[in-house]
């Protein structure tokens, strides 16, 4: 159920959970300070309890109520990238529910880049509790329609079309010393680099105790995928490519990523790409390796995710 701006404020001051944009996914979002509001998106999502959710602010000073203390290097990535897709970590205050953050001490916050999104939180005047707007475990949506294909026609999604980045933040721990990058995103790690040059990436079987809900399986359409490479994959199949769909004239659909050649158009169609292959039901859907620079990290770790998710 589409709503717009005035009434998804109004719902959402209500306790209840309304579908929101931003500029990377659609967001399931409720009041982050209410606990029966964010227990609702668990339910609502079906994600264990043990995944800790993303806390918006529409400003930096928002921030403050909600962290036990912020460091220089938090201003400066604040001052660099926000609004944007970047996620940062940080010691928890009291008043943040331990629910929102699976029992941590540390609490994740961001200032979406989505004008509308920052108007929304304006109006409700608290916080939102948001984790994208998928069952556990499938596609991030990009669209409304998406959202409403996963999580069904009754919620209220306020629609802003496409989202324009198309994969999550980039999630920075800054309660590490020194931090450490939990998500590859929508903001490109070399970007990141400069403002912090002691960021570390954890290695894969660390990931699973500082980030619990980087489970190795996310991310999963129902068809099984694979890299394209080994044997030419039996037909019928379809292809995911990066820019160029020449070798895959026996496929039964091919989806191109980026045309142009351009990381951030390829992660933008990232997901509905997988979704309308996904919706071919094919037996096995290949996909070409893409280069693993700016935001090809961020498009890699989703498509690996996405391998793990099938059987
Ligand atoms: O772009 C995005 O980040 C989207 C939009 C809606 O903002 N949100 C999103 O939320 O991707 P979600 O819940 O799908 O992913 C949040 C990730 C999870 O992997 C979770 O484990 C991690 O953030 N996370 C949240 N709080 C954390 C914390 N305190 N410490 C470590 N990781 C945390
Ligand atoms: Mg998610």
């Amino acid at each position: 159920m589409r709503v717009g701006l005035s009434e998804a404020a109004e719902r959402l001051r209500a306790g209840e959970l309304v579908a929101i944009p931003t500029e990377t996914v659609y967001g399931l979002a409720g009041r982050a300070l209410d606990e029966r509001a964010v227990a609702q998106i668990f339910e609502t999502k079906g994600r264990p309890r043990f995944d800790p959710l993303i806390v918006h602010v529409p400003t930096v000073e928002a921030v403050g109520p909600l962290a036990r203390s912020l460091t220089a290097s938090f201003f400066a990535l604040a001052e660099a990238f926000w609004p944007g897709p970047l996620t940062l970590v940080v010691p928890k205050s009291e008043r943040v529910p331990d629910l929102v953050t699976a029992g941590a001490a540390t609490v994740a916050v961001r200032i979406p880049g989505l004008e509308q999104t920052r108007a929304l939180l304006e109006a409700v005047g608290a916080p939102l509790a948001a984790p994208s707007a998928n069952r556990f475990g499938r596609l991030s949506p990009t669209t409304a329609d998406a959202v409403e294909a996963q999580l069904g026609p009754g919620l209220p999604v306020l629609d802003a079309g496409p989202c324009r980045v198309g994969v999550e933040s980039t999630i920075v721990s800054l309660a590490h010393d020194p931090p450490l990058l939990l998500r590859p995103g929508g903001l490109a790690v070399e970007q990141l680099l400069p403002h912090l040059p002691t960021l570390r990436r954890p290695a894969p079987d660390e990931l699973t105790s500082v980030s619990p809900g980087r489970s190795p399986q996310h991310y999963a359409p129902s068809t099984p995928l694979r890299w394209d490479e080994g044997p030419r994959p039996p037909t019928p199949y379809g292809a995911l490519v990066w820019s160029d769909p020449a070798g895959h004239a026996r496929a039964e659909r091919v989806e191109v990523l980026t045309p142009t050649n351009d990381p951030a158009e390829a992660a933008a169609n990232l997901f509905e790409a997988l979704r309308r292959l996904d919706a071919a039901n094919l037996p096995l859907i290949v996909v070409e390796r893409v280069p693993e620079a700016g935001l090809g990290l961020a498009i890699a770790d989703r498509l690996q995710r996405a391998m793990k998710g099938t059987p």
